[in-house]
């Protein structure tokens, strides 16, 4: 059995733990990086701190293996950053003024996070990031937690969702253009894409934590 739930603090480490995991393109990321948690501390905690309501993971017989997160109103989350969960990092991580590596990049990140254009987070204000390990891909669970968040930012007054995503990984890019996404920006190798959400007003909360089953693939143990 596959099911969805809200995020609890409890999943703090396995959000982390499924970014790295995804974090190549989708790919595994362990490899890139010297720091585990770097890729976390962008991507993973700080929508777990500050947007929990807006979080929901996925768990299998193995544990969780996925999850979606992002806030409602991205103007919003990117200034409580700035505020609360920036500082203290930058105490920790030191600038990278030429970054090459993957720490690097996301030290680089750390001390100059790039804010959603204006227009892109008034047109489409809710954004997302969505991850699954391998053993969870292709069955309709990332279209399940794309409708299960739609639906929660919605009824948080979110009128559009917007995300970034290389072209490399053209899974994602695939998957998001056959559940309504378009393109709306392009820099270099990173796509914007973006839709309309309409209100259903059927928000998840925390305490209506719902269960799905997935029909699985054969070949579904736990990878790697
Ligand atoms: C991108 C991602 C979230 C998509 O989630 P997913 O659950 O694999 O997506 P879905 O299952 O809804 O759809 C993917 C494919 O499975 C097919 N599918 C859906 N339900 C199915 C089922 N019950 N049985 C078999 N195939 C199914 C879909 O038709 C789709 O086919 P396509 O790839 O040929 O278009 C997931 O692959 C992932 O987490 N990738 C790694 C992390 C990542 O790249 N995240 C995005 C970063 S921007």
């Amino acid at each position: 059995m596959i099911r969805i739930r809200s995020f609890r603090d409890g999943d703090l480490d396995a959000l982390y733990d499924v970014c790295l995991r995804t974090g190549d393109a989708g790919e595994d990321a362990r490899a890139m990086f010297l720091d585990p948690h770097l890729l976390g501390h962008v991507y993973a905690g700080p929508y777990a701190r500050f947007s929990p309501a807006t979080a929901f993971v996925v768990e299998d017989g193995a544990g969780i293996g996925g999850y979606i997160v992002g806030p409602a109103d991205t103007v919003a989350f990117e200034d409580a950053l700035e505020r609360d969960w920036w500082p203290a990092l930058r105490l920790k991580y030191a600038d990278s003024p030429a970054p090459r590596t993957a720490d690097e990049r996301m030290r680089r990140h750390v001390h100059h996070p790039r804010r959603a254009r204006p227009e892109i987070a008034g047109a489409f204000p809710a954004h997302l990031h969505v991850n699954l390990l391998p053993s969870l891909r292709g069955q309709g669970v990332g279209r399940r937690l794309l409708d299960v968040w739609c639906e929660t930012v919605a009824a948080l007054g979110a009128g559009g969702a917007h995300l970034e995503v290389g072209t490399r990984n053209a899974r994602a890019v695939r998957f998001y253009r056959a559940n309504g996404f378009r393109e709306i920006a392009r820099a270099g190798e990173v796509l914007t894409l973006a839709r309309p959400i309409r209100d259903s007003s059927r928000a998840w909360t925390t305490d209506r934590a719902k269960v799905f089953s997935f029909r699985r693939r054969p070949s579904s143990g736990r990878a790697p």
